[in-house]
């Protein structure tokens, strides 16, 4: 298959673990004999010190002309602490979201067996854990009007969602399900808020096409307890962008590091793949950051375009790594490997097991359950 991709390594620690989602990905193309070309632009903060613009029309450009987005994290300390900055990074990211319509962000939370004991959660309660978050991306909270009086005393969000935009979401959240434990989740607070009413009357009408999947209900506040009380019982999860935000962190927490869930942002015409951690300044340039969730983006990715034998093989090659413990210090904090020595690892692994990798049915139905 032949893929224009287009690598946004963003700040912080972005370049870093992109860079080894790359390796993997020419790891794929060898062993498979694909053709990927990848072309690299700027976004976030070093766009900003470079341009003046979180996302200069260079890189949209270059990511509407792509087949997909790798994307690596935004976001720089000097711009957190400062209310009165006039751009920020995080615009560059909620602008591309925005303007590639991508409007459902796919993220799985799943227990790595070998990481079991990594949890801060009792062992009982995560295994088994395997459920994923359906999140709308470009609606909301984040894209409502932003309001501010003159004095600067008085600020408001508007959270607004349309019937659409509901709607187009609920049907890919609902076609996981199907494909999955059959179950979904839709998260909201329609005790308080007029647009999770909206939610509720839109959610179920679809739902009503999908008889094969139990549709329930959960506030916000308790989804939030339940997360950590019983996450196996969750299957798909679908929810407006704040809750998804906020609930998907949570979420990582079950598998012990932020640094190993991946995320695909999908919409009609483009995708991005991305980590959902952060920027981690601290971490900048120390080449100790976690790779594996942008290795499993770009395993993501590969789905995305039907690609499941070799996504599959990605996602042995870092269960591998987990294994034989050849993982970052924040899996195991006497572990000496870099970011790099992990990429190159799970780059290897994909590269030598072409020949005798056989494939299995379970494994493969796994696989295409984590995205549309
Ligand atoms: C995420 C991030 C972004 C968000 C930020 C960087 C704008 O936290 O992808 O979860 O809030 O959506
Ligand atoms: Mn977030």
């Amino acid at each position: 298959m032949n893929l224009k991709l287009a690598l946004l390594p963003g700040d912080g620690i972005g370049p870093e673990v992109l860079a080894q989602a790359v390796k993997c990905l020419q790891a794929v193309e060898e062993a498979f004999g694909h053709n990927f070309v990848y072309r690299e632009a700027v976004v976030g903060a070093i766009a900003i010190d470079k341009t003046g613009d979180p996302l200069p029309q260079s890189t949209l450009d270059l990511c509407q002309e792509a087949d997909a987005v790798l994307f690596g994290a935004i976001g720089d300390p000097k711009f957190d602490n400062d209310p009165n900055a006039k751009v920020r990074p995080e615009h560059g990211l909620l602008k591309l979201r925005k303007e590639l319509g991508l409007y459902a962000n796919i993220r799985p939370v799943q227990v790595f067996p070998t990481l079991i004991d990594n949890s801060p959660l009792k062992k009982e309660i995560i295994t088994g854990v395997d459920f994923v978050i359906y999140r709308e991306l470009t609606g909301g909270i984040y894209f409502g009007e932003k309001k501010i009086n003159e004095a600067g005393t008085v600020a408001s969000d508007l959270c607004e969602y349309s019937e659409l935009e509901i709607e187009r979401i609920a049907h890919l959240a609902f076609k996981a399900a199907k494909n999955r434990k059959k179950r979904l989740t839709l998260v909201d607070k329609a005790n308080v808020l007029e647009s999770s009413r909206l939610w509720r009357k839109v959610v179920t009408k679809i739902g009503q096409s999908y008889p094969e999947v139990t549709l329930d209900f959960l506030f916000v506040d308790n989804a939030a307890m339940q997360i950590i009380l019983n996450p196996a019982l969750f299957d798909v999860i679908l929810t407006e962008n704040m809750f998804g935000d906020i609930l998907s962190d949570e979420g990582s927490v079950i598998g012990g590091s932020i640094g190993l869930l991946a995320s695909a942002s999908i919409g009609e015409n483009n995708a991005l793949f991305e980590p959902i951690h952060g920027s981690f300044p601290q971490a900048k340039g120390k080449d100790i950051a976690n790779p594996i969730a942008s290795i499993l983006s770009a395993a993501m990715l590969l789905e995305h375009f039907g690609l499941f034998e070799e996504a599959m093989l990605v996602r042995h090659s870092v269960d591998k790594s987990l294994e034989k413990g050849v993982v970052t210090p924040d899996l195991n904090n006497l572990s000496e490997y870099t970011t790099s020595q992990v990429g190159d690892f799970i780059a290897h692994t994909i590269e030598e097991s072409d020949d005798d990798f056989n494939m299995n049915d379970e494994n493969i139905d796994l696989g295409k359950s984590t995205i549309i």
